[in-house]
């Protein structure tokens, strides 16, 4: 059955569930308070690079089943159903998560709920949030218990977001206890196309939903710095990482996934995430169960500096030295740039006076609005052009496929840095390139 729907916040996580809301046959509106992203999601343009989204976009601008407005008002007119999508940024200064825009939308919505209406928060939120704002919702929606809030956590990934929305692996409901109930059956019937392929639906209390999103991080960031701090060993003792992992992943309880040695994590989410919950934690008297977390951290910044290290090692001196860095997006697939790991290394070798070109096929603009003083190029080829030294830090697949004979010809030294373990290092070596992984071979 259709819905009315309305989707809070559309920045990548917003746009995306809007358009999919919207493929799975239920009525949306789009709500953002940037007139300008409003402007360009009307046009069927998503303001950020994902794949599939724009076609998603024009599709049901075009099928009359999504539109966007700035005015939360014509939201709570139209939709019985609202899922809030704005970010919970980290804090300035601070660990904890900024919450400004969440408790925002609660305040301007929930007055404006004169009939029965359901809100799913989708943002990560730290533990407790959810149930001292259905309470605040109760408090200010002129309907009273009619007004409804549960939590109902977002796991896509960029790169993927239209199929992990369209195909989620599970979908998890946190429902209030204190509350009449009725959020299980609104979430049932929204994700019927789902649950009707028998998608694992989970049903718990509010907390329990806020902690599987934010467990679900911290676990995932600790598989990533598990196997980097498995890294610094096998540089150390001449081992091979990838090998390693391959040979680890074979362990159904341990599994292959996320044991990709190299520049870390970055992105919006997991390094975000994992400070929050330390600092819930703190809050709750909890601090030490999640001391881990703070090492967790410190495995995958030091990854960044090594980086450095290693490029300084390979070029001599790095005042001077030319480094073209191929990559800027905290991972491929995505224009985002927020805590790249790229990104952080190119700057940092900056810094350390090396010359720095850039090159990302869909992060220069982002990238260059953040660190203005390196330079941009469109292509790979133009950011090697004379380079002492090649870095690549994001494993776009149009880096991996680069050929390294041809590349050989246009460097002023054949060496790379293969910060993702991404490249055929046969090839490379073959090729005559000094090559050096993450946690292996060097040469
Ligand atoms: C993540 C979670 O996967 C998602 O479920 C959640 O909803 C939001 O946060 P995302 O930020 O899109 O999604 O990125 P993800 O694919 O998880 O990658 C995170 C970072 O880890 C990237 O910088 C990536 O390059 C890095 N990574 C991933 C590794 O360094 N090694 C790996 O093996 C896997």
């Amino acid at each position: 059955m259709a819905e009315r729907v309305s989707v809070l916040g559309t920045g990548y996580l917003g746009a995306t569930h809007a358009a999919g809301m919207a493929e799975l046959g239920h009525e949306v509106i789009g709500v953002d308070i940037d007139p300008d992203k409003v402007a360009r999601l009307s046009a069927g343009e998503a303001p950020f690079f994902e794949p599939g989204l724009p076609e998603l976009l024009r599709k049901h601008l075009d099928s009359g089943r999504l539109r966007f407005t700035t005015e939360v008002a014509e939201a709570a007119d139209f939709a019985d159903v609202h899922f809030i999508g704005v970010g919970t940024p980290q804090r300035k200064g601070e660990y904890a998560a900024d919450l400004t825009f969440v408790d925002g939308v609660i305040e301007t919505l929930a007055p404006l709920l004169t009939r029965p209406a359901t809100i799913l928060g989708k943002s990560t939120v730290p533990v407790g949030t959810a149930a001292r704002l259905a309470a605040r919702v109760r408090e200010l929606a002129p309907v009273g218990d009619e007004a409804q809030l549960g939590w109902n956590p977002e796991f896509l990934r960029e790169g993927f977001a239209v199929e992990d929305t369209l195909r989620p692996d599970r979908i998890v409901v946190g429902v209030d206890t204190a509350g009449p109930g009725a959020v299980e059956d609104v979430a049932r019937r929204v994700y019927a196309d789902a649950i009707g392929r028998d998608t694992p639906f989970l049903v718990t209390d509010l907390a329990t939903s806020e902690l599987i999103k934010v467990s679900a991080n911290a676990f995932l960031a600790t598989k990533i710095s598990f196997i980097n701090a498995i890294a610094e060993v096998c540089e150390a003792t001449g081992a091979d990482v990838v090998d390693l992992a391959d040979a680890i992943g074979h362990d159904a309880r341990i599994g292959r996934k996320f044991l990709g040695a190299g520049l870390g994590f970055g992105g919006g989410c997991l390094p975000k995430d994992i400070r929050a919950f330390m600092a819930r934690a703190g809050e709750l008297g909890v601090d030490q169960a999640l001391t881990f977390l703070r090492e967790v951290d410190n495995v995958n910044m030091r990854r960044r500096d090594q980086a450095v290290g290693m490029a300084e090692d390979m070029v001599g001196v790095l005042p001077g030295a030319r480094i073209a860095v191929l990559g800027a997006a905290f991972k491929p697939d995505s224009d985002d740039i927020r805590d790249s790991p790229a990104l952080d290394v190119a700057g940092k070798l900056h810094l350390h006076g090396a010359l720095v070109t850039v090159h990302d096929p869909e992060a220069n603009a982002n990238a260059s609005k953040v660190w203005p003083t390196l330079t941009y190029v469109d292509d790979a080829i133009s950011a090697c052009q004379g380079a002492d030294l090649v870095v690549v830090a994001t494993e776009w697949k149009q880096f991996r496929e680069l050929d390294p004979v041809a590349l050989k010809g246009i460097v002023a030294h054949a060496r790379v840095i293969d910060g993702r373990n991404c490249l055929p290092v046969q090839d490379w070596i073959d090729a005559g390139w000094h090559y050096r992984g993450v946690g292996r071979y060097a040469s």
